[in-house]
């Protein structure tokens, strides 16, 4: 079987803390904004944890973590990535020293992941602040976190440093324009928050990620620091130049993201948005000296397109990923909207690699759907042809990049076990190769079974993609 994914393509899945992990408040882990998120972006946050909230127990990562790395490893897995849940390692974000069981707790899974030979990919920090930075400082509104954030680095760079070549910096950075609290652990309300405030939590967080990349290039040398932007390709609805150009001014939404992370500078575009707004940010000479810390490379999650049209007649919000957007005519969507564009990926792929000239990564693509567990020769397992045929089509669209010339480092497919959704918080939008026996009532036993994609992602990985 030919194939067109060089020798070393790292395949595997992806996580986070929040989804998976459950032990909420064990060995001295401190509560983190998801923990009163009961129903993720679609409603405000609670008081206190409540029961109805999956993530307090996840899918139980934090026990089981040696069983699901083993079944990864069965699956071939070369990479895995996961994130570390801050407020495990500083419970309150700005303690002065972390809390060594849980250094240790991470300690053990990149023992379980060096034991299979599967090389960690590290989110830093993937929408999980801790409470407390959010309550104390309105998340990333306060410059102080980017001191918070560098000490919390530093301890993970020191710890795990020599096992851990692979970092990104904050998921989804792009997200906080649309959920402040989830992405910038900002607690005012998102019709409340001035342009002003949110702008000037996106500096910090840039200038936190620059800061960081610096430190871990001196820290660690040879490792490698990624930024990651929620990719969503932007189409003119029609060919109208008008329409054309409000698809230009949504994608430097985006772009100007990973345009300060790669060139290390504001873009022109960028500082007219905020002129037009009336923003004025605080950007320090230092901040300015901070930013030119530039990223080794690019990872993005990708799951949909969007359309955009300049007229407000048309203009009509789909539903979808955090982001949303217009939808396309031409495309079918997944049972919670989101519409399903294989070429998109292809598009992003060629357009990111044009444009910053750095390697890529796809760090998350994946269908969210409905599952049903069957029992076939008294194997419990699901038949999910639909999924297959979804991660099938975008990754033909990946070896198509690759041979349009694009720089790919690795794929790792969203929630490659079952988790709790980001943006619904429920269980039954599944991802996952291995389904977990729990429902959205949490009742179930939290048993593994591989699902038919299982077998299906195997002999891609063993034919490094020859089998597409
Ligand atoms: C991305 C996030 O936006 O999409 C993940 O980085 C999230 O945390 C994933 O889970 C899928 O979204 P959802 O809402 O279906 O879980």
């Amino acid at each position: 079987m030919t194939t067109t994914f060089n020798e070393g393509f790292l395949w595997g899945g992806a996580t986070a803390a929040n989804q998976f992990e459950g032990a909420y408040d064990q060995d001295g882990k401190g509560l983190s904004i998801q923990d009163l998120m009961p129903r993720g972006i679609s409603a405000p946050p609670s008081e206190e944890p409540t029961p109805e909230n999956l993530k307090l127990v996840g899918i139980d990562f934090y026990n089981r973590y040696a069983e699901d790395i083993a079944l990864f490893a069965e699956m071939g897995f070369k990479t895995f990535r996961f994130s570390i849940a801050w407020s495990r390692i500083f419970p309150n974000g700005d303690d002065e020293s972390p809390n060594e069981e849980g250094l240790a707790f991470y300690d053990r899974v990149l023992d379980e992941l060096e034991k299979h030979g599967i090389e960690p990919l590290v989110t830093i920090s993937h929408y999980e602040t801790p409470l407390n930075l959010a309550r104390t400082y309105n998340g990333w509104t306060d410059r102080r976190l980017i001191g918070f954030y560098e000490r919390y680095s530093k301890v993970l760079f020191e710890r795990y440093g020599h096992r851990v070549k692979y970092w990104l910096t904050f998921n989804e950075i792009n997200a906080i324009i649309h959920a402040p609290l989830m992405a910038g652990g900002i607690l005012t309300p998102k019709e409340e928050l001035s342009k002003q405030e949110l702008y000037q939590a996106i500096h910090h967080e840039l200038v936190a990620s620059a800061r960081v990349t610096r430190m871990a290039h001196e820290m660690m040398p040879g490792s490698q620091v990624g930024c990651m932007i929620l990719a969503m390709p932007t189409y003119p609805l029609t060919p109208d130049p008008q329409d054309v150009l409000e698809a230009l001014h949504t994608e430097q939404g985006n772009y100007a993201f990973g345009d300060i992370h790669c060139r290390g500078q504001y873009p022109g575009y960028f500082l007219r948005t905020l002129r037009e707004a009336g923003v004025e940010l605080e950007i320090t000479d230092q901040d300015r000296e901070d930013l030119k810390n530039t990223v080794d490379f690019v990872s993005f999650s990708y799951y949909m397109s969007v359309c955009a049209t300049a007229d407000p007649a048309k203009n009509v919000k789909g539903e979808g990923n955090i982001m949303g957007g217009m939808p396309n005519p031409t495309l079918e969507a997944s049972e919670w909207g989101w519409q399903i564009d294989p070429v998109g990926l292809r598009i992003v792929l060629n357009d990111y690699w044009d444009r910053w000239q750095k390697p890529l990564f796809i760090v998350e693509n994946g269908l969210g759907a409905k599952d049903q567990l069957v029992e076939a020769d008294g194997v419990k397992t699901v038949e999910d042809d639909y999924r297959i045929a979804y991660l099938d089509k975008h990754l033909v669209q990946v070896g198509e990049a690759i041979q349009d010339g694009v720089d790919v480092l690795g794929y790792t497919t969203w929630g490659c076990i079952d988790l709790v959704s980001a943006s619904t918080a429920q269980m039954s939008k599944r991802y996952g190769f291995i389904y977990v026996d729990r429902n959205d009532d949490g009742t179930g036993s939290l048993e593994r079974y591989r699902k038919k994609s299982f077998d299906w992602y195997k002999e891609v990985i063993a034919t490094n993609g020859g089998s597409l």
